[in-house]
């Protein structure tokens, strides 16, 4: 079985980060979002993988490299527009023959992994299966009615849902949807839908077969999905350190500290995770919290928040609360009067003072 990751795309919703870097690549736990989706798959078995990759290729094709490190092997696809996820599975076609495969969206999480519905796909040979799970509203998902465990109808992103199941992004199929595929229009959005090639093998009477996720799944595609899924990730975090952590520093609960980071007179409350060769110096680390590679904290209080490589934040007289903090940023405390706020924003930034 072949595996195919999405990693192209524009990621318009996480602006100004995607500026300047992949959705795909915003840590997570201090690990990017699609390296739990490497794992996911090698996991399950699959270690023949194709990544489907847009204008920021160079940059998720530093981060995988040539799969050495997830013990696979990485083909890379270039697709030269964000056309659809089924327009991904036509330009894969050469790399996947007629092999089944499990197609995984690089932007998504799942607590369980992908290897259930890989096991059900194997053993039942339908044309497709699908993960779905229930969803209040589902109105920016693709949605599943479901009768006896077998898919009926699929709808991307109703105003009405006919159900509450929204599609996760995770799929097994085999060589039949390169069929459904190649006869598909773009749809209302501009884009060849998935779901449309799904609903295309329904109406072929071919078999897809639907199961709910076990344990918890996340898009994500905004911010506070991406602290979201920081909190989840980090429930799951072991201690440990590889730092330097002075006498007069604390560290409560499960903190992970990695190689060269330096912690001093300050107190660490996990879950929370310090990344290599990061400088905290008085300064206070809540839950869920994690600190990316060479960022420099010094009296400041952080909490429920992700911040990414190389950012520094010093003197800061507010505690800074479920954040989204870039790379590179740097944010100072003015001290003094007049009490004004001085700001060089970029694009589409959001700060709340
Ligand atoms: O998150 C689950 C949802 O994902 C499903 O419920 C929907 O049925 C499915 O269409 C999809 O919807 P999104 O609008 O969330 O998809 P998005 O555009 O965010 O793309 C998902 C991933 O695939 C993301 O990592 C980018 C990548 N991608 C996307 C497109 C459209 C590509 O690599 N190429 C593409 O052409």
């Amino acid at each position: 079985m072949k595996g195919l990751i999405l990693a192209g795309g524009t990621g318009s919703r996480l602006r100004p980060l995607t500026y300047t870097g992949a959705k795909q690549l915003l840590p997570v736990g201090n690990r990017p979002i699609l390296f739990y989706a490497v794992d996911d798959m090698v996991r399950a078995g699959v270690t023949d993988i194709g990544v489907v990759v847009g204008e920021t290729a160079p940059l998720i094709e530093a981060a995988l490299g040539d799969g050495t490190q997830f013990e696979c092997h990485f083909t890379y696809i270039p697709q030269e527009a964000p056309l659809g996820l089924a327009h991904a599975v036509k330009i894969s076609q050469l790399f996947l023959g007629t092999d089944p495969f499990l197609m995984v969206l690089g932007d998504n999480l799942l607590r369980g992994g992908v290897a259930p519905l890989v096991q059900r796909f194997q053993q039942q040979h339908p044309a497709a299966a699908v993960l779905l799970t229930q969803i209040e509203d589902p109105r920016q998902f693709g949605v599943a009615v479901v009768e006896a465990g077998r898919v009926v109808r699929l709808v991307e992103k109703p105003e009405h849902p006919p159900s509450n199941l929204a599609l996760v992004g995770a799929y097994c199929f085999d060589a039949r949807i390169h069929e459904a595929v190649s006869s598909l229009r773009p749809s209302g959005r501009g884009e060849l839908e998935i779901t449309d090639a799904i609903q295309w093998l329904v109406d072929h009477n071919e078999p897809v077969d639907a199961a709910e996720v076990t344990g918890w799944w996340k898009d994500t595609g905004r911010p506070e999905d991406v602290l979201d899924a920081n909190r989840l990730i980090l429930d799951d975090l072991k201690s440990q350190n590889d730092g330097s952590v002075d006498a007069d520093s604390q560290l409560t609960g499960r903190v992970a500290v990695a190689t060269g980071a330096i912690i001093e007179h300050s107190t660490i409350r996990g879950p929370a995770t310090i990344g290599e060769g990061a400088v905290i110096i008085d300064s206070y680390i809540g839950p869920y919290t994690s600190i990316g590679p060479r960022v420099h904290l010094r009296s400041v209080e952080i909490e429920l928040s992700v911040v990414l490589p190389d950012s520094r934040l010093e003197n800061i007289g507010e505690r800074i609360d479920q954040s989204l903090i870039g790379q590179g940023v740097d944010v100072r405390g003015r001290q003094g009067r007049p009490k004004t706020v001085r700001l060089v924003l970029g694009d589409h930034s959001r700060i709340e003072i």
